[in-house]
């Protein structure tokens, strides 16, 4: 049957009947707040290439969180951004019990225990020359003696009470030896959040500036673990494994220019799949809204809700406070 019996406006017609065939629907329920936090108290730091995000010291973050909890978004991701004296060759801060993760973790339980923790497990923040992992002579970050450092880190914040470990390090093994040293500890509720399809992407400049790790970064780059911008058969296989391995939630980041990755997780596995819209792409989003040359509030639900269409069941962006607040004015 075709036109004029198929007649595709008729349902765009009037508001009730696009409400009614509408498929996807953003929520704030959907949505996960970033947050970087730094030491001090009463400090807020701007991030030049975020305008709109800012570094907070701990009081700070508990203003954050209770926004998060007014405002129906269910947990914040907290990323350190701690000083150059936390910054060592084998990153020992990291794992550190009164390290600035675990005192912010701690704070924010005590305040709100019903908001989710999700905490960062990489050694970015806290290596000299900001790579992920602990690097050999030649500067190539060695697999198993990273997975060892990343245990303890992850054992350091569980033991603080965070609820999701979340490694973005993208060590082969590392979800499964995360996952045994939490059970043999007695952490078996400790939820992990596997960055396991993570891009080789350009799109993390500003968040390099906002944790402190481009400067040691330099003119390094983290080719020879994140993945190759051009596949996407090997984020099933990263994804399958990191399953298997005992992750309770999987992640793609990029986000937008990773969608089709997105909605091929989704299919394949059906299995909780978290989208992290990056540091770039909140860059661009603002950059443009600044210039007056985007409506920012239209295109920020525009980009949130295409993850939930591409198969994304929560969403981790800066913009989590913004939009939750845009759907429910
Ligand atoms: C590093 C890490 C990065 C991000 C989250 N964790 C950057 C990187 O891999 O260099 C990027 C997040 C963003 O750009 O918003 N462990």
């Amino acid at each position: 049957m075709n036109f004029p019996a198929v007649r595709m406006r008729r349902m765009r017609r009037d508001a009730f009947s696009r409400a009614l065939m509408r498929e996807h629907t953003l929520l704030p329920s959907d949505l996960i707040m970033v947050a970087f936090v730094i030491d001090g108290e009463g400090k807020r730091e701007g991030i030049p290439s975020m305008p709109g995000v800012e570094r907070v010291s701990i009081d700070g973050l508990l203003e954050l969180a209770g926004e998060c909890v007014r405002l129906g978004v269910p947990a914040l991701a907290l990323f350190p951004s701690p000083g150059p004296a936390a910054k060592s060759e084998d990153a020992a801060e990291a794992w550190n019990p009164q390290g600035l993760m675990q005192r912010a973790t701690r704070a924010l339980k005590a305040k709100y225990p019903d908001l989710g923790l999700i905490g960062d497990v990489a050694l970015d923040p806290y290596t000299t020359h900001g790579q992920d992992g602990l690097i050999d002579e030649n500067g190539y970050v060695m697999n198993e003696p990273t997975v060892e450092a990343l245990i303890k880190m992850s054992l350091a914040q569980a033991e603080a009470g965070m609820d999701f470990v979340a490694p973005s390090d993208m060590m082969d093994g590392r979800i499964g030896a995360i996952r045994e040293a939490l059970e043999q500890a007695g952490y078996i509720h400790t939820r992990i959040l596997a960055y396991s399809a993570k891009y080789a992407s350009s799109f993390y400049g500003p968040f390099r500036d906002a944790v402190g790790s481009a400067a040691s970064l330099g003119k390094g780059n983290k080719h020879t673990y994140q993945m190759d911008i051009g596949n996407s058969d090997e984020a099933l296989r990263e994804v399958e494994l990191d399953i298997a391995e005992g992750a309770d939630a999987v992640m793609v980041k990029p986000g937008l220019p990773y969608l089709d990755v997105l909605r091929r997780v989704k299919d394949a596995f059906g299995v909780p799949t978290f989208v992290y819209q990056v540091s770039g792409e909140y860059a661009m989003l603002k950059a443009a809204a600044l210039n007056g040359w985007l409506n920012e509030r239209a295109v920020v639900l525009e980009t949130l809700t295409a993850f939930k269409r591409a198969g994304a069941d929560a969403i981790l962006t800066y913009y989590a406070l913004d939009a939750a607040r845009w759907l429910r004015e």
